[in-house]
């Protein structure tokens, strides 16, 4: 399938307006053409469409958006759509609503996960698996949910992967000339089980959210070696689903299938708005996690995922492993995993992750590539055959398995290297540095800033740039600074403004940029590193370490004066 560059609103009606059609029950289909305006901010960011539950609930907003993503599908007559989303607030109704519109627009069949459960890495193995055209995600991700929370709608294309910016952008110029979307008169759809419904022409099959994920998990790892990890009496595990989509997934896989106890999955089971927390899983919202494993008696490994399941938080007994240094181990023992053993093609980071994977690659000579923030932008490098892993530091890792960062998967990776290893996982990590050297690192965030000063911040910045390099920050001196751009290697494409980079003398670093995923105010995101290669000073305090980097960062970019803030609001 192609995309159109210039996707414009749908020209080709697949059945004249009005029309009835009659489904395998029986029953006369009306389709309506409603009337509609275009609304404000439907451009989606760095992952989807992502509004407050209160916008995505006005009449017509999210008709709007959907109809908008249909012209994109160039072959939508027997065409298969894959729909679900993490089970937050609203994704119910959301849900029949598309299904209703899927069938007005000439889709022949839609896939839906049981009771609209899908988490993102799976609905990318369902769309590659069954060939879809393409899917819908229903998710915000890590955010919030419920009534006063967040909401999200993600397209992905037929490589399973989210749409890259030409598509993104012809969907958002779609919603901003839309006149009329289609919907299908029609009762809901029971989503509760399994089976297969019509409506209208179009066919929805209601399938296990889990099985697909499953099968393809159990083919890139040893099973058998995990299985007995967990039967060795020696190893305990806490895996906290935060209340949001994985709960089922790690049932399933690490409970039912790799027989760990009951009670190592906690929080399993999904809520609209997960327990009231934020189902983001690092330091500050996985805090019960990272509490028990510093407990005295502390299992020897943890993990979290996220609200839609594609982020991971990994920990050892006492031991938080860094998602930049949790790729740079991953990367340097891939070999030892059934599905990876022919070794890696290459790897590649998004910019702002650490450098430890570039060290790892160097050992082995292969290619390291340096993306801008998003999945979105390993799609090409992973179809291409160029990288096998690739991942980012907001906790995010994955492989050619799929095209999106996938939670569980890293936690099965990391699961198999312990059954092989048997060693706990901060001896691992200390070996990993000790072989290749310590990237001291920390992401500070300041959060629901005021736009305006935000933007202004960045905008002096960018100005100054120039200026920089040769200036003193207490001990280090800038040695190069800029704005990041990136030439995509595969398709030419070009993407500007992804950051500011500032390197020092002693090749520590700085980024500056403004996060695409809020939904309130701006988010400042400094990411901050420092390389260390001598082992006897690999035990520290990261904040500690970069301390004057911290100090100089807030220097450079004048953040005091110009948010009012003196501390971050998070701090990973
Ligand atoms: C954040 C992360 C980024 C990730 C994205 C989607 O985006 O920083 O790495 O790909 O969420 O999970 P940001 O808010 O920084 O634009
Ligand atoms: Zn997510």
């Amino acid at each position: 399938m192609t995309f159109p560059a210039s996707g414009r609103l749908l020209v080709k009606l697949n059945r004249p307006a009005g029309a009835q059609t009659i489904d395998t029950n029986g029953h006369a289909m009306k389709i309506d053409n409603v009337t509609t305006t275009p609304f404000d901010g439907q451009r989606p960011g760095t992952s989807g469409l992502r509004k407050k539950v209160s916008v995505f609930r006005q009449p017509h907003y999210l008709e709007n958006f959907i109809q908008s993503i249909f012209p994109v599908l160039e072959d939508r007559e027997g065409a298969t759509l894959i729909l679900g989303g993490d089970g937050r607030y609203h994704n119910a109704d959301a849900i029949q609503v598309i299904l209703r519109m899927a069938a007005a627009n000439g889709i022949a069949r839609v896939l839906v996960g049981r009771g609209g459960i899908l988490s993102t890495p799976a609905a990318s193995c369902v769309i590659r698996k069954h060939r879809a055209a393409g899917g819908i995600i229903l998710s915000a991700s890590h955010n919030p949910g419920g009534p006063q929370g967040d909401f999200g709608v993600k397209f992905n294309i037929a490589n399973g992967g989210p749409a890259p910016e030409s598509v993104t952008e012809a969907i958002y110029r779609n919603t901003r000339e839309i006149r009329e979307y289609r919907i299908a008169v029609h009762p809901p759809v029971p989503l509760e089980r399994p089976g297969t419904h019509a409506l209208g022409t179009m066919t929805v099959e209601v399938i296990d959210p889990v099985a697909d994920y499953a099968e393809l998990m159990e083919r890139l790892f040893d099973f058998d070696a995990i299985h007995a990890l967990f039967n060795s009496g020696a190893f305990r595990m806490r895996f906290d689903a935060l209340h949001a989509v994985t709960g089922p997934y790690a049932h399933a896989i690490l409970e039912q299938r790799l027989g760990a106890p009951p009670g190592t999955v906690v929080h399993g089971t999904p809520l609209e708005d997960f327990g009231g927390g934020h189902p983001d899983p690092n330091l500050v919202y996985a805090r019960e996690l990272v509490d028990a494993l510093f407990r005295a008696d502390a299992p020897d490994f943890g993990a979290a995922s996220d609200g839609d399941g594609d982020r991971n938080m990994i920990l050892g007994r006492r031991c938080f492993v860094t998602p930049s240094d949790s790729l740079a181990v991953l990367a340097a023992n891939a070999h030892l995993i059934p599905g990876y053993r022919l070794g890696l093609r290459g790897v590649a980071r998004s910019m702002p992750t650490s450098r430890a994977v570039d060290r790892v690659a160097a050992a082995h000579g292969i290619d390291c590539y340096e993306t801008p923030t998003g999945w979105k932008f390993f799609g090409n490098l992973l179809d291409a055959g160029r990288v096998t892993l690739c991942g980012e530091e907001s906790f995010g890792t994955g492989s050619d398995h799929v095209r999106e960062k996938d939670g569980l998967w890293a936690v099965l990776f990391w699961l198999n290297l312990l059954a092989v290893k048997r060693e706990p996982v901060n001896k691992l990590l200390r070996n990993h540095w000790r072989t290749f050297g310590r990237d001291y690192y920390t992401r500070h965030d300041y959060e629901a800033l005021a736009p305006e000063p935000a933007h202004a911040m960045l905008e002096e910045l960018h100005k100054r740039l120039g200026t920089l390099t040769g200036r003193r920050y207490g001990e280090r001196t800038v040695s190069f600074a800029d704005d990041f751009a990136y030439t995509d290697p595969v398709d030419g494409s070009v993407s500007t403004g992804q950051g500011i980079r500032i390197r020092f003398d002693d090749d520590a670093r700085i980024v500056f940029r403004l996060s695409g995923t809020g939904t309130e105010g701006a988010t400042l995101r400094v990411y901050l590193e420092r390389f260390e290669p001598d082992p006897a000073h690999h035990g520290q305090d990261p904040q500690r370490v970069l301390a004057g980097l911290i100090a100089a960062a807030g220097e450079i970019a004048q953040i005091q004066a110009h948010t009012g803030r003196t501390a971050p609001t998070v701090i990973t």
